[in-house]
């Protein structure tokens, strides 16, 4: 398993990602209020950069008596990232597309030492 060195883990502020390569292989490490994630930056739908597209909440219908419709709302409890080809949505904690929770993004360990930000690939 390789370690791969991302850089102070305070370079990436809380909301925001790099994208780093190791050889050929392009990984999004996210700051998600001060945990660290990391997947890789292609897409299981049709291989688009997943980890460069939008940040948001996940989306709920609410909903009624007898079906009505009352609107959407967010759901502060779970994070999205948005493939930017697409729109297939990507649960920040797993990896998991939104949708259809049997479709993955592949995802790595992260490992914070001293400060430091590491990737294990
Ligand atoms: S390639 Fe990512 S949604 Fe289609």
């Amino acid at each position: 398993m390789a370690e791969i060195h991302v850089g102070r883990a305070d370079s990436i502020a809380s909301g925001e990602r790099a994208i780093i390569t190791h050889g050929d292989v392009e990984i999004g490490v996210f700051n998600w209020e001060g945990e660290f994630f990391a997947y890789r930056n292609h897409c299981p739908h049709q291989g688009g950069p997943a980890c460069e597209g939008l940040l948001m909440h996940r989306v709920l219908e609410v909903m009624g008596e007898h079906n009505t419709y009352h609107g959407m709302k967010w759901d502060k409890g779970e994070m999205h990232f948005v493939c930017p080809w697409h729109g297939w949505e990507f649960d920040m904690r797993t990896g998991e597309c939104a949708a259809d929770r049997t479709w993955k993004v592949r995802s790595y360990k992260t490992e914070l030492r001293d400060g430091e930000l590491y990737v294990l690939a």
